[in-house]
């Protein structure tokens, strides 16, 4: 089952987080968006009452009019990794920041990974951050033209450690 993530969940999520990365940056990421208020949204897999897989999106600050989203981190439990979990989170989150009215999304991940959601390096050409010029950024539009105008993007204070 995938669903928000609820205040219960965060000491579960912070597992999964540190198993997954095997360091507590991720981790420690997640608990600073929250304390800022800057986590647009949440999701995780339960399986058998476990949380076995979370994602989370955040605001990014934009010189735009549209919102843009930022996806980090994804976690899933190392036991249950290639096994369709990150797959679904990320599928399902892809809908839910279409919900909230999130114009493009961008992450900075595994180039192998991402580009099967429709992510691409490409679509980053215009957009300006502090991750320019890095193959491991990418950017899916999910309104036309989210990506076709240049784009000077801020993260918020929590990526900066
Ligand atoms: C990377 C991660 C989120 C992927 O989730 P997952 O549940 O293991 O992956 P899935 O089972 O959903 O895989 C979906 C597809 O991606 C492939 N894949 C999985 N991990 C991959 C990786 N690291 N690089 C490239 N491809 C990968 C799978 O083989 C599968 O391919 P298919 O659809 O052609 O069969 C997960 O392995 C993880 O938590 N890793 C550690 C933390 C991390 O690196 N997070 C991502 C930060 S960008």
């Amino acid at each position: 089952m995938i669903r928000h993530a609820a205040p219960a969940d965060h000491e579960a999520i912070r597992a999964v987080v540190l198993a997954a990365f095997g360091q507590s940056d991720e981790a420690d990421l997640v608990e600073r968006l929250r304390a800022a208020g800057d986590a647009m949204f949440e999701l995780v897999e339960e399986d058998g009452g476990e949380i076995v897989g979370h994602i989370l999106y955040s605001r990014l600050w934009a010189d735009s009019i549209n919102l843009y989203a930022a996806l980090a981190p994804l976690a899933v439990r190392p036991d249950r990794q290639r096994g369709g979990v990150g797959k679904r989170l990320t599928t399902a989150s892809l809908e839910t920041a279409r919900e909230f009215g999130v114009h493009a999304v961008i992450v900075l991940g595994h180039p192998e990974y991402y580009p099967k959601f429709g992510f691409s390096n490409d679509a980053t050409a215009k957009v300006k951050c502090p991750y320019s010029g890095s193959p491991a950024l990418m950017a899916l539009a999910l309104e036309d033209g989210a990506l076709d105008e240049a784009l000077l993007v801020a993260y918020p204070e929590a990526f900066n450690g």
